[in-house]
């Protein structure tokens, strides 16, 4: 039988692998390492969280594309989130292994070489925080601030579409921190880089507190002047271990006018202050709605509850964004509208926004 040659079967695994619609390319399914040891093949491959039925899957597809090798007796393949070619005693293991338990019980979590970490929440869902957080994002880039966002929101990340990009960050082989994916000048993180959009994520709270430490910590973030945390909706314990961990300085909390909004702003307030937390202002999303043919302008959710509700509480008010097709258009475009309709009144309500919250910082 014919000798096995290495370099065939290296060129015809990378074929396997870059073929489009394949479960491979589906689940991110990359090579780490291979090795022929006589008429044995050692595949090492990496991927983010895979159940054990699609990682059978992949094993019995390669498997099947690899018998056109008859002289191949026997192929071993692994799986693992870790590039272990050169284990290095001292460097952290690498760690695109998302959802481990939280590690570190009492160290701090901030990452080094960050100006501002600013977290953006709300009591309710849906108010516009991932949206808010992406267009402030390009906003404070557009003035020459480097940006990082954490999409710390595990069940419902956004970010991906929201900054037009679902590239999966790699690994540097030297630091062995994750390198985080760059869009619209933006570098980002977030679960919906590492699991595959059908994938549900149905971890427990341990596990989604150590994703956001592996977000916080494994994150090869650099120098950066702001970096934005875009939470989940309500007061969790994403909220908890980021303020007592990550040492954030400060908050942005997002409503609607709408009573039921307020009422749940109210909760991410008092959360914040008791985590003592400062609240740099709240933002009024979808204050107002003026109608492209008639031009008529209508409070659909109520008139200025927020305004109201932050001089009630003595916090700084950063402004209002009416509510305007182009932002929900080009926010599932993935291009934040403040960076395609500059000149629009959304986008200047978010500029002005931008500068009512420098302001605030500045004040510290
Ligand atoms: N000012 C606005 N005008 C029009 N559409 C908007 C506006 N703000 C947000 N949206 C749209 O509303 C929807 C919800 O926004 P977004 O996902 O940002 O909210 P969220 O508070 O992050 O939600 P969740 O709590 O689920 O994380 C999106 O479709 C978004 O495009
Ligand atoms: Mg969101």
């Amino acid at each position: 039988m014919e000798e096995l040659d290495i370099d065939i079967i290296k060129e015809r695994i990378s074929d396997i692998f870059s073929e489009p619609g394949t479960i491979l390319v589906d689940h991110r399914i990359v090579v780490d390492s291979m090795s022929l040891k006589s008429d044995e093949l050692i595949l090492v491959l990496q991927s983010g969280l895979l159940s054990a039925e699609i990682q059978g899957d992949a094993k019995e597809f390669i498997e099947k594309r690899l018998s056109e090798f008859p002289s191949l007796k026997s192929i071993k393949i692994i799986f693992t989130s870790q590039k272990d070619q050169s284990p290095s005693k001292t460097a952290a293991p690498p760690n695109l292994k998302i959802g481990n338990h939280p590690k570190n019980k009492d160290v701090s979590l901030r990452p080094e070489l960050i100006g501002k970490i600013i977290a953006i929440g709300s009591g309710k869902g849906g108010v516009g925080k991932s949206t808010f957080v992406s267009n402030l994002a390009v906003e404070l880039d557009n003035r020459g601030f480097t940006v990082g966002v954490i999409d710390a929101d595990m069940h419902g990340p956004s970010q991906p579409t929201l900054l037009g990009s679902t590239e999966k960050p790699q690994i540097n082989p030297e630091t062995k921190k994750i390198i985080p994916t760059t869009s619209k000048g933006i570098k980002f993180i977030s679960i919906g880089l590492m699991v595959p959009e059908n994938q549900a994520v149905i971890w427990r709270g341990p596990m989604l507190m150590g994703a956001l430490e592996q977000f916080l910590r494994d994150v090869e973030w650099g120098e950066l002047d702001f970096l934005l945390v875009d939470l989940p909706p309500g007061t969790g314990d994403v909220q908890l271990t980021l303020s007592q961990k990550a040492q954030i300085d400060g908050s942005i909390i997002i409503s609607t006018p709408q009573d039921v909004a307020l009422i749940d702003a109210r909760k991410a307030i008092q959360m914040f202050d008791r985590l003592k937390v400062k609240i740099f202002g709240l933002v009024e999303n979808m204050s107002s709605f003026v109608c492209s043919n008639c031009g008529h302008k209508d409070h659909i959710f109520g008139n200025a509850g927020v305004k109201a509700e932050a001089k009630a509480l003595k916090l700084p008010f950063l402004g209002e964004i009416p509510l305007d097709r182009k932002i929900r258009e080009y926010s599932d475009k993935g291009t934040p509208s403040i960076l395609a309709n500059p000149s629009i009144e959304s986008s200047k309500s978010f500029a002005m926004i931008t500068d009512t919250l420098l302001n605030q910082i500045n004040k510290l």
